[in-house]
C-alpha cells in the first residue's frame, strides 16, 4: 500500500502509552482544578446562594427556554446584543450594552481577558491571598504570574500597590473586591491608584459585589474614566444562577472590541442567553435573599469571634476564620459531621460560605464539636478552665 493511508493505519505500531501524551511541558504535573463536589447534607464550600431560584423566576426561565427551543437549528446571536443591553440596565451607572460583554461564567471572561491582553512574554499581577483561578488561568494562557502580598489585615495599600506595579509593569493587574477568600472590599482610592499606575489592563473582579455593605462603592463608577479598566461580575453568586454559567464584564467598547478577537464564535448558547435574560427580568426575586445572607454573615462573624476565633471582616457571602495548626484535620472533622466547608486561603485559615439559617446552625454545632486538640491554642478549654475541670 502506498500513500498517507499506509503511514497512519491504526494498530500498525505499539499501543501509545497514555502517560506519554504530548501535553504542553508547562502544564506537566498539573491536576484539573475544582473544589470537592461531595454529596453531603450541608454544602458551604463554593460560595453559591443557598436559596434556589424563586418559583416565578424558575417559571420565567422555563418559558424562555421553550420559546427558543424551536430555533435551536440556528446559531445564537454571537454578540449577545439583547442580553448585553439587559445586563447594562441591571448594572445601572449609565452603562450601555456596548460597554458590557458576556460569557459562560466570569471565569471565561477572565480567560478571554488574558488571551487578549496576556500571553507569552507578558505577565499578570495579583494581590494574594486572592481568587486562585486568576493565576491558574494566567498559567493556561501562557501568561507569567506575579504574586504581590496584601497587608496583614488583607487590605491593599494604594501607595505600595502603585509602586509594585510601576516596578513590575504587568500587562494585566487583578484586584478582587470583595476579595475571595478574605471577604475584604477595596476603597475606590486603591482602584484609582492602581489604574493610574498600571501600564496595561486592570481587572476588578466584583463577583461578590451585591453582598457588600450599603455604601461600598463599585469600580463600575470608574469605567467611563479608565478605558483600560474591566469590571467583572457574575450571575453565579447573589443571583442564584451558578448552574446557568453567566458572567459578564463592564469596560470601554474599545476594550470589549479586543475581546471579540479571542472569543470563540457563538460561545454563549441561545439557551444561556434566554435563561439569563429571563432571570434579569425578575432580578428582584433572587436578590431578595441578599439582605438575609448579609445578616446571616454578620451573625456568623460575631459568633465565631465570640468563640475566640480570628475572623476576617467580610463584605461577601463567606467568612474566613482560623487560625488552626492543622486546618485539614478541622475541615475533615466538620466533613465527618456532614458539613463541607473550604480549605483555602493562607495556611491555618478555613472559609465557610453563608448558607440558610438551618445550614449555619449545623455548621456551628459541628464546629463546637471539633475535638479540643484541633482548635487554636487560645481556644482550648484546658487553657481557659481551671485544671481538672471537666465538661
Ligand atoms: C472572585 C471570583 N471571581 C470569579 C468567580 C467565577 O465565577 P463564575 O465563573 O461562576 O462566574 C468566582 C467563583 O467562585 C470567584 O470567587
Amino acid at each position: 500500500m502506498t500513500g498517507a493511508g499506509a503511514l497512519i493505519s491504526p494498530g500498525a505500531g505499539p499501543q501509545a502509552d497514555p502517560d506519554e501524551l504530548p501535553l504542553r511541558e508547562d502544564l506537566a504535573g498539573l491536576e484539573p482544578y475544582g473544589a470537592p463536589q461531595l454529596d453531603v447534607p450541608v454544602r458551604l464550600n463554593t460560595n453559591e446562594n443557598p436559596y434556589p431560584p424563586p418559583k416565578r423566576l424558575a417559571d420565567a426561565v422555563t418559558s424562555a427556554v421553550a420559546a427558543v427551543a424551536g430555533g435551536l437549528n440556528r446559531y445564537p446571536d454571537r454578540d449577545a446584543t439583547a442580553l448585553r443591553e439587559d445586563l447594562a440596565g441591571y448594572l445601572g451607572h449609565g452603562l450601555t450594552g456596548a460597554q458590557v460583554w458576556a460569557a459562560n461564567g466570569s471565569n471565561e471572561i477572565i480567560q478571554q481577558v488574558l488571551q487578549a491582553f496576556g500571553g507569552p512574554g507578558r505577565s499578570a499581577l495579583g494581590f494574594e491571598p486572592s481568587y486562585s483561578m486568576h493565576p491558574l488561568i494566567a498559567r493556561v494562557t501562557c501568561t507569567g504570574w506575579l504574586a504581590a502580598c496584601r497587608e496583614e489585615d488583607f487590605s491593599i495599600d494604594p501607595d505600595r500597590a502603585a509602586s509594585i506595579i510601576q516596578d513590575a509593569r504587568p500587562a494585566v493587574v487583578f484586584l478582587t473586591s470583595p476579595n475571595n477568600p478574605t471577604g475584604t472590599a477595596l476603597p475606590l482610592g486603591v482602584i484609582e491608584a492602581v489604574c493610574d499606575a498600571a501600564p496595561g489592563v486592570v481587572v476588578v473582579d466584583e463577583a461578590y459585589a451585591e453582598f457588600a455593605r450599603e455604601g461600598t462603592p463599585s469600580a463600575l463608577t470608574l469605567v467611563p474614566r479608565y478605558p483600560r479598566l474591566a469590571v467583572t461580575r457574575t450571575m453565579s453568586k447573589a443571583f442564584a444562577m451558578a448552574g446557568a454559567r453567566v458572567g459578564y464584564l463592564a469596560a470601554s467598547p474599545e476594550l470589549i472590541g479586543k475581546l471579540l478577537i479571542v472569543r470563540l464564535p457563538y460561545h454563549l448558547s441561545a439557551v444561556t442567553q434566554a435563561v439569563a435574560r429571563a432571570a434579569l427580568a425578575c432580578a428582584a426575586d433572587p436578590l431578595a435573599s441578599v439582605a438575609a445572607l448579609r445578616a446571616e454573615r454578620d451573625g456568623c462573624v460575631s459568633w465565631l469571634r465570640a468563640q475566640g476565633y480570628t475572623v476576617a471582616d467580610s463584605d461577601a457571602n463567606f467568612v474566613l476564620f482560623g487560625q488552626f495548626a492543622d486546618r485539614h484535620a478541622v475541615w475533615q472533622a466538620l466533613l465527618d459531621r456532614g458539613v463541607l466547608i473550604r480549605e483555602t486561603g493562607p495556611d491555618g485559615w478555613l472559609r465557610v460560605t453563608i448558607g440558610t439559617p438551618e445550614e449555619m446552625a449545623a455548621f456551628r454545632s459541628a464546629l463546637a464539636l471539633v475535638p479540643d486538640a484541633l482548635t487554636p491554642d487560645a481556644l482550648r478549654p484546658d487553657a481557659l478552665r481551671p485544671e481538672g475541670a471537666n465538661t
